[in-house]
């Protein structure tokens, strides 16, 4: 079992230092993209603080379809351009809403989701899926979060 404890008292830059070794140690040398998505997705779920739902949506055929996560059920297909996941990937940029009531097309797939914030993992220049955590406190998600899960995206996109 693999045993990693975050220290809560760590600055965020540290925590996501932390966080992207524990990352890597998981996915390194395993081929198997599912494998690994649903590792990242637990690892993100288990040590990320105040999250309600951490997971990965994939691009299939023009539009992002659900892949491994943590948390409750979520909504399956979302085109591009569409919420918040759409957005990013549209844009192929990182999308931090501090107020997902106040976001236009905001897809709600867990009530009790108040902020969020995606992150596309880029392969080759394109948009190949995209990082998705949702937390139920407003604002949860600030610069450092960004640049943590931004750093994430970048260690997995040969992975994933
Ligand atoms: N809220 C997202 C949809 C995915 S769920 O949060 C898991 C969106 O607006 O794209």
């Amino acid at each position: 079992m693999y045993d990693f404890a975050a220290d809560p008292h760590q600055r965020k830059p540290e925590f996501y230092r932390d966080l992207v070794a524990a990352a890597d140690g998981l996915t390194q040398g395993e081929p198997d993209a599912v494998a690994n998505m649903a590792n990242l997705a637990a690892l993100l779920g288990q040590l990320v603080p105040r999250l309600n739902w951490a997971g990965f949506y994939r691009v299939i055929a023009g539009e992002l379809v659900l892949g491994p996560f943590w948390g409750r059920p979520a909504c399956i297909r979302i085109a591009m351009g569409q919420g918040v996941c759409g957005s990013a990937a549209a844009s192929g940029a990182s999308v931090r809403v501090d107020d997902v009531n106040a976001f236009p097309g905001h897809i709600a797939c867990d009530a009790a989701s108040r902020s969020e914030l995606v992150v596309p993992v880029l392969r080759a220049g394109a948009v190949h899926a995209v990082i998705d955590l949702d937390s139920p406190l407003p604002a949860r998600f600030d610069a450092d979060d960004q640049a943590g899960i931004e750093a994430l995206a970048a260690l997995i996109a040969e992975r994933i």
